[in-house]
């Protein structure tokens, strides 16, 4: 097996909406023999940190999602095996013992409040509440960073799930979660153990040091972001759409297990790029040229306007930060996909073309590749009023290339 199908052939830890094609990230990752500075700023699982790690550069990532700052550092983790098994079997055990003590009422996550477990209340049964609070205080003993990580994102692949896990719904796996069984499923504490095994076998620096070439990965916020000045080789990235997919509505169900309130997650998801709604205020004249040239306006309702000028500053910020963060002749890869509001169709890649130029980065190409039907994390367009051309475009994503200019 040739190097290149070997690192292509890492699967994903843990379920993740609009991850990145491995092949994208190898595709467009310089190979000059020597360890390269790599940025994801909107790292989502980690996709191109893994790769970029695989390839001996220094990953770097972040995110303002917790889940994906959790999932990004457990996929780039160094950990062995060995230990993580046998830490998994303790954490177990001390759960275990600790269900045996826990009542009804205090079977929830430290310092949750009321808004909190009503959420819990809503989402698991008693049995599994219990269980899942036992197991939730013993992975938070754990000492070692990279195995915590890893043991959170076992217990999170119990819950985030397509059909069955261990929470009352179904589809938390495509952020669509809802209420479906009286029962849950499946129990954490018979499944918890079968979750740790899956990821050491996933896992695609399991016995590799982890002192060796360690991925970092952060809080932080890709439209200010924290690193210094022209420190960067390159950044890869897939953005969200413009009204796409509100990842933060399934990570809930995990989130507040490992103590984040709903109000705190609240104000995550409202402050993030492409949703509908937002909390930052924002001034409607600079962006004026790019929407009349890129879209047409006609059709939409002065609601989806707001959002449209919403996602134009946020991404005109990113592209500020990516250029002034890159180091002279940096490049910039931005993979993007195209959306549509109320039938209307929004060229994502061409509006950040537009934008990018006024941020100093100057395209140098623009290629397209279909979306598998797997990967596409929008909800099909209205087919009655879309048409065939509109529907084809759905099923592409652009790979623009950037460099500082
Ligand atoms: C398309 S996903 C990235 C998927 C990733 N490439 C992967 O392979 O998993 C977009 C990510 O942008 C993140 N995001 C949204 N607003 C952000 C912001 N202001 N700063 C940083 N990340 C943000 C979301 O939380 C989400 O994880």
């Amino acid at each position: 097996m040739s190097e290149k199908e070997r690192i292509l052939q890492v699967s994903p830890i843990h379920p993740f909406p609009a991850r990145m094609a491995p092949s994208i990230v190898w595709d467009n990752l310089p190979n000059y023999g020597r360890p390269m500075k790599i940025l994801d700023p909107m790292a989502g699982s980690g996709t191109s940190l893994v790769i970029a790690k695989a390839l001996g550069h220094r990953a770097i990532g972040c995110d303002t999602d917790p889940l994906a700052i959790l999932l990004a550092s457990a996929w780039c983790s160094g950990v062995s095996s060995d230990i993580l098994l046998r830490h998994a079997n303790l954490v177990l055990g001390n759960a275990v013992n600790l269900a045996k003590k826990l009542t009804l009422k205090n079977a929830y996550p430290t310092y949750a409040d009321n808004e909190t477990k009503q959420f819990i209340d809503f989402w698991f049964d008693d049995k599994n509440r219990i269980q899942l609070t036992a197991l939730a205080n013993s992975i938070s003993k754990i000492s070692n960073t990279s195995e915590k990580n890893l043991l959170w994102t076992a217990f999170s692949r119990m819950i985030i799930t397509k059909k069955i896990g261990v929470s009352l719904a179904m589809d938390v796996s495509h952020s669509r979660p809802h209420r479906k069984y009286e029962i849950a499923p499946v129990s954490p504490f018979e499944r918890f153990l079968d979750a740790v095994e899956y990821l050491v076998k996933k896992a695609p620096f399991r016995d590799i040091d982890p002192k060796v070439n360690p991925a970092i990965v952060v809080k932080g916020d890709a439209r200010a972001l924290s690193f210094k000045s022209k420190s960067i080789d390159m950044v890869i990235t897939s953005p969200p759409y413009l009204n796409a997919l509100d990842y933060i509505r399934g990570h809930k169900l995990s989130l507040v297990w490992m103590g984040y309130p709903i109000k705190t997650l609240r104000t995550v998801r409202s402050t993030n790029i492409g949703v509908e709604r937002s909390l930052l205020s924002y001034s409607t004249q600079e962006f004026a040229k790019v929407i009349r040239q890129t879209i047409d306006l006609d059709n939409l309702t002065s609601r989806y306007h707001g959002m449209l000028i919403r996602y134009l500053t946020d991404m005109s910020n990113v592209l500020k930060e990516c250029s002034r963060v890159l180091k002279d002749n940096g490049q910039a890869i931005f993979v993007v996909g195209n959306s549509t509001i109320q039938g209307t169709y929004i060229n994502n890649s061409e509006m950040l073309i537009s934008l990018a130029e006024k941020r100093g980065l100057k395209l140098l190409s623009k290629s397209s590749r279909a979306l598998p039907e797997s990967r596409r994390y929008l909800p099909p367009p209205n087919s009655d009023r879309a048409g065939q051309q509109l529907q084809n475009r759905m099923r592409e994503e652009a790979i623009l290339q950037f460099v500082v200019a």
